[in-house]
C-alpha cells in the first residue's frame, strides 16, 4: 500500500516546494538537472489540440495540473517556455519579494501570446506556490489542497475547478500523489461539458512507482488508462550514489532492466494516457507521432547562479 519504500529511496526536495516565490524550487531543480515537465511538454500540447481539433469552441481546453508546484507546467503548455528560460529568468530577472516577483513574471509572460490556448487550473498542497502561480498568471484556478489527507475533501468550488478541466497533466507529481488524491478528483474531472471528445489525461510515472493502483483508479471512472509503449523520458539525475544504489535495488526487485536507463546516473519515466475506451487509441497514436517528431534527446541546462 502507498509508495513508501520508493519514496525512502528517492531524495527529498520538499523543502523547496513551500517558499513564496519559485526561485529556490527552479535553482534546485536544475542543479539535478530536472527536466520531466520539459519532456512531457509537446505530449500535453498535443493532447490539448487533439482536444480542441475535436471539440472546437464547444468545449475549450482547460488543463488541469496535477502536483503543479508554481505553475511551471502551464508556463511549458500555454506559454511554451523551455526549462532553460525559466532558470535564466529566475536566477536573473525575478526579484525575489513576492509582489515584485509576481508582477515582473506577469510582465514577461505577456510579451508574447500563449502558443497553446488554453486555461490552466492546478493541484498542489503547497499553499505558497499556488498563490505564486496564481498571482503571477500562471494558473486561472489554483486548489491549494492535499487530498492524500483522508479528511481532506474538494470543497463545491474546488469541485467545480476540477469539473471544467477536459485534460488531465501530471509530471513529477506521482508518487507524492497517489490514488488517494484521483480518487477524489476524478468523479468531478471533465463532468461540466460532456461532449463527444475527451476528457483525456497525460501523466508520467516514474519506473519506481507501481503504476497498478492509478491504473485501477482511473478504470474504476470509466477510463481506459495505459502506458504509451516506447516513450519513456528522463526526470532528474540522481542526487548521489546512495539515491542511485536504492533506486537501482528497487527497479531490480520489480524485474525492471535498468541497464540503457537508471544505470547511466538518471531517474526515468514512462508515459501514460487516459481517456474513454473509444478514444484510447487516437490519443495513444497521437502520442506516437509526437515521438517521431520529438526522438528522446538530451536537454541541456545551465546551472544557475
Ligand atoms: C517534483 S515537483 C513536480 C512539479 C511539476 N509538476 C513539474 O514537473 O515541474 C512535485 C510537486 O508535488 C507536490 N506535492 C507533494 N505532495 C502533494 C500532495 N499531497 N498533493 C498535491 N501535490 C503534492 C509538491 O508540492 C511539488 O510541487
Amino acid at each position: 500500500m502507498g509508495y513508501s519504500h520508493e519514496n525512502e529511496a528517492k531524495a527529498n526536495f520538499n523543502d523547496v516546494y513551500t517558499a513564496p516565490t519559485p526561485h529556490a524550487y527552479i535553482a534546485k531543480m536544475a542543479r539535478h538537472n530536472y527536466q520531466i515537465g520539459e519532456q512531457a511538454r509537446p505530449y500535453c500540447i498535443a493532447a490539448a489540440e487533439l482536444l480542441r481539433k475535436n471539440n472546437g469552441e464547444i468545449w475549450p481546453v482547460q488543463m488541469l495540473d496535477v502536483g503543479c508546484s508554481y505553475g511551471i507546467g502551464s508556463a511549458f503548455v500555454r506559454y511554451g517556455c523551455s526549462f532553460e528560460e525559466i532558470i535564466g529568468f529566475f536566477a536573473s530577472r525575478a526579484p525575489e519579494d513576492y509582489a515584485s516577483c509576481c508582477e515582473v513574471t506577469r510582465m514577461w509572460l505577456n510579451v508574447t501570446s500563449p502558443i497553446c490556448n488554453i486555461r490552466s487550473v492546478g493541484l498542489d498542497n503547497s499553499g505558497p506556490a499556488i498563490k505564486f502561480a496564481l498571482g503571477s498568471g500562471l494558473l486561472d484556478g489554483g486548489i491549494a489542497r492535499d487530498f492524500e489527507n483522508p479528511e481532506v475533501m474538494p470543497t463545491e468550488d474546488e469541485q467545480g475547478w476540477i469539473r471544467s478541466c477536459n485534460l488531465l497533466v501530471s509530471t513529477g507529481a506521482i508518487g507524492y500523489v497517489t490514488e488517494k488524491t484521483l480518487n477524489k478528483i476524478l468523479p468531478y474531472f471533465g463532468k461540466d461539458h460532456p461532449s463527444d471528445f475527451g476528457p483525456l489525461a497525460v501523466i508520467t510515472i516514474l519506473r519506481i512507482f507501481d503504476s497498478e493502483p492509478i491504473i485501477d483508479c482511473f478504470k474504476r471512472f470509466g477510463f481506459d488508462f495505459q502506458r504509451v509503449e516506447g516513450i519513456r523520458l528522463p526526470q532528474r539525475d540522481f542526487v548521489d550514489e546512495v539515491e542511485r544504489v536504492k533506486v537501482l535495488e528497487i527497479l531490480r526487485e520489480k524485474g525492471l532492466d535498468a541497464s540503457e536507463f537508471e544505470e547511466a546516473g538518471t531517474h526515468y519515466a514512462d508515459l501514460y494516457v487516459a481517456a474513454p475506451a473509444e478514444q484510447i487509441d487516437i490519443l495513444i497514436n497521437e502520442m506516437r507521432s509526437v515521438r517521431e517528431q520529438f526522438p528522446p534527446q538530451k536537454i541541456a541546462q545551465p546551472v544557475p547562479r
